[in-house]
């Protein structure tokens, strides 16, 4: 491993420079404008693949974004990886609150400032380099591995399920690894063994064919935007419970052995505080903060639009509200089945009064694994010879809705190696990637392919 290890210290200034270039292309999968750049980076993300010396590189049509493979299969008799990331970044608004622009990478005090930094071009490109330093060094890597970097992440993977189930025979692999989360906190590596799931839908409501003054009609209709805040203020109670009819009867409680591991994290609510900027914290009562975000459900409110919110005063009686929410979930809640009961409340919770319409749009389902498992053994060993220090095992809030697929279609387990941290503002201005952590990243990628190539087959 030294020659490897040497070239990527070596070789630390030209990774940036490189990086910056695939940060510059706006590849936002939500906006249809972009969607000539969302390819353009496909095909970039395949020429640096093929670049790098993975082979049979190519983009995979899909119904939306296109999908990118390559692979090395030349280590006979080793485990194969398959690596899942996407190329596919966030819209940048409110545009007005980035210190530099979004697609001209920018570093300052040991960080690199883009959109798709940290999420998750940033650590997919970590994995490249880790490739590119085993393969011109010996002209090998010490495991198989194929490469699928998605379009779609950012839109909810709408086609990808379809995309694995079409191709289980293409993606056959022993382990899944992704790295598109944080780390625990700075100086504190992780793994991360569980997600939430999540549910999201749009609700409009109607309460007359146009707006209306609301002086001659004030009184005679029911305010959509009024009748809209009283169905939202009744999906929890006081205490953050959520009221939705069999919301938790499928979630599984969490462990008096876990809660008790997270306990002895270093976990600073003070300063969590403070970061946020929040007056106080807020969530279900009988939970501490990282149990909330870990392995608690919610429900969010998204987004609100009704009526007049220009400058001034203007008297009117909206004709429309609309409400973008959403759940996350937790093992073992199903997608499906929250939507079914989150629709059924909320036309039972409307009055009459109002014409509703729900729209449903993505979702993706918990994941938890356990991690005595050898693969995930293997990625804390190579944190840690990456990083200086053993990691720490954690769950995270947020979701990528193909890792159940990963393991429900291709039966393997998956390994969450990500390197981002908590404040890069993924999804907001400003977000960025520590170059520290990136560069420990790239070490202790090359080390996980070791470590896994030492495996036995089928762990
Ligand atoms: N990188 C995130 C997932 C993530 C966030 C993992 C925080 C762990 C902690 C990913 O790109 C993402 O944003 N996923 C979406 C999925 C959604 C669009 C279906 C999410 O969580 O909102
Ligand atoms: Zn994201």
């Amino acid at each position: 491993m030294d020659k490897v290890i040497d070239f990527i210290n070596v070789n630390r200034d030209r990774y940036i420079d490189e990086m910056k270039r695939y940060l510059a292309i706006p590849s936002i999968s939500a906006l249809p404008e972009h969607k000539g750049d969302v390819r353009k980076c496909a095909e970039w993300t395949r020429n640096e693949m093929q670049r790098i010396g993975l082979q049979n590189c190519r983009l995979e049509e899909t119904p939306g974004h296109p999908v990118v493979y390559g692979e090395w299969l030349g280590a006979a008799g080793a485990p194969t990886i398959l690596f899942y990331g996407h190329y596919d970044v966030q819209p940048v608004d409110p545009l007005h609150l980035w210190t530099s622009p979004p697609f001209e990478a920018t570093i300052r005090d040991g960080e690199i400032y883009a959109r798709g930094s940290a999420d998750d071009k940033g650590q997919v490109f970590m994995h490249f380099k880790a490739v590119e330093a085993h393969l011109t060094q010996h002209g090998r890597l010490p495991v198989n591995m194929k490469f699928l970097i998605e379009g779609e992440e950012e839109v909810g993977s709408a086609n990808l399920d379809n995309y694995i189930k079409g191709h289980k025979h293409l993606l056959t692999a022993d382990v899944v690894v992704i790295s598109d989360s944080p780390m625990f906190d700075r100086g504190i590596p992780s793994i991360c063994y569980g997600l939430r799931g999540l549910t999201y839908f749009q609700i409009d409501m109607r309460g007359s064919k146009s707006d209306l003054h609301s002086g001659s009609f004030g009184g005679a209709v029911a305010n959509p935007a009024m009748v809209l805040a009283q169905v939202l203020a009744q999906m929890k109670d006081k205490s953050g419970r959520i009221k939705i009819d069999g919301f938790y009867d499928d979630v599984v409680d969490l462990r008096p052995e876990e809660r008790a591991e997270w306990e002895k994290l270093p976990f600073n609510e003070k300063k969590y505080k403070a970061e946020l900027g929040a007056p106080k914290l807020f969530g279900e009562t009988g939970y501490t903060t990282l149990e909330r975000v870990w392995a608690r459900p919610t429900f969010e409110v998204n987004g609100l639009l009704s009526g007049f919110t220009g400058e001034g005063a203007k008297t009117v009686l909206p004709a429309v509200a609309m409400a973008k929410v959403s759940m996350r979930l937790v093992p073992n809640q199903n997608p499906q089945k929250i939507g079914d009961l989150f629709e059924e409340y909320v036309k039972k919770v409307t009055p009459k009064t109002v014409e509703l319409h729900i729209t449903r749009m993505h979702g993706g389902k918990p994941w938890m694994t356990a991690f005595d498992n050898p693969y995930v053994q293997a990625a804390g060993r190579a944190i840690e010879l990456g990083f200086g220090q053993r990691p720490v095992f954690n769950r995270e809030g947020g979701s990528i809705p193909v890792v159940s697929t990963f393991q429900e279609e291709l039966g393997v387990p998956c390994v969450l190696f990500g390197v981002g941290l908590p404040d890069e503002n993924a999804h907001a201005p400003d977000e960025k990637l520590d170059l520290g952590n990136f560069h420990n990243g790239v070490i202790a990628a090359a080390y996980l392919y070791k470590e896994i190539g030492e495996l036995k087959i089928g762990g």
